[in-house]
């Protein structure tokens, strides 16, 4: 089951050494799909090409800023001229930042809408024709559960309205495409054991971790895994949904 073998990926935001995109990449290229590494870091991008080809998977990196709707247009034309067909794209670029609303500025929260927000929508809109003419295909955005209930420790107010856009676009669009052959669903991580959390003292990630049932941040690979399901044949009948990756610290 969950055998992605023949198919293209592309995973944006996949160059962040510790980050979720990485680990996507590596598990989606461990199901066999042939991963499409996507970042604004080029070298970040190549060392996650080559943790891929040294595990014996196929990988490809392409550089791309999805603020830029020439680079996303380039990339997919990239994608398309090598290899004909787009089966999976994951989302996951975005960024956070630490800020009261008090303190925030329109300027702030525009830039996180345009890479957050708008970012997907530019790289979303490039593939669906292609997978509409396909009568297949897989979108699974990064949401976080600071889009559902808001406090992500990391974000502010910003944050936390660029998830939840993410959450209502995905579950619009997946109403849209659903006769197509293309599924839209989201992941929502919670605290999760990256470069951020790496960072943190003692002192704070003992008191965050008192919210978290399960005793401890998400590791990387345990998102991955659940978008690597997401983007499987066995996930077709799934669609518009998301996943809460959180230790039990949100439920429904
Ligand atoms: N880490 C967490 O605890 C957590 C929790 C919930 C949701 N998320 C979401 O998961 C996703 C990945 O988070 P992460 O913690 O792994 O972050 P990260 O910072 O490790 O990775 C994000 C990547 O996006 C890339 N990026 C930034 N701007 C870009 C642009 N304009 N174009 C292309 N790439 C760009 C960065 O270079 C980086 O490699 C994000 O969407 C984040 O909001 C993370």
């Amino acid at each position: 089951m969950f055998d992605l073998g023949g198919k293209v990926a592309i995973v944006t935001g996949s160059g962040s050494e510790r980050g979720i995109g990485r680990a996507t990449a590596v598990a989606l290229a461990e199901q066999g799909a042939t991963v499409i590494v996507t970042d604004i870091n080029a070298e970040g991008i190549q060392n996650t090409v080559s943790i891929i080809q040294n595990a014996g998977g196929k990988a490809n990196g392409i550089t791309l800023d999805v603020t830029d709707q020439a680079s996303v247009d380039s990339m997919v034309k990239e994608v398309m001229d090598t290899y004909g067909h787009i089966d999976i794209l994951v989302n996951n670029a975005g960024i956070s930042q630490r800020l009261s609303v008090a303190d925030m500025k329109v300027e702030d929260m525009k830039r996180l809408f345009e890479i957050n927000v708008f970012g997907l929508f530019r790289c979303t809109k490039a593939v669906l024709d292609i997978m509409k003419a396909q009568k297949k295909g897989r979108i699974i955005n990064l949401s976080s559960v600071a889009g559902k209930r808001g406090g992500g420790v990391f974000g502010g107010a910003h944050y936390s309205a660029t998830k939840a856009a993410v959450l209502g676009f995905s579950k619009n669009l997946a109403r849209e495409v659903s006769r197509d052959g293309i599924t839209v669903n989201c992941v929502a991580p919670g605290l999760t054991n990256t470069d951020i959390w790496a960072s943190l003292t003692e002192d704070v990630t003992t008191a965050l971790i008192k919210d978290i049932p399960v005793g401890r941040p998400g590791e990387t690979r345990e998102i991955a895994a659940a978008i690597a399901f997401l983007a499987s044949d066995e996930a077709a009948y799934i669609t518009g949904e998301e996943i809460d990756i959180n230790g039990g610290s949100h439920m429904d």
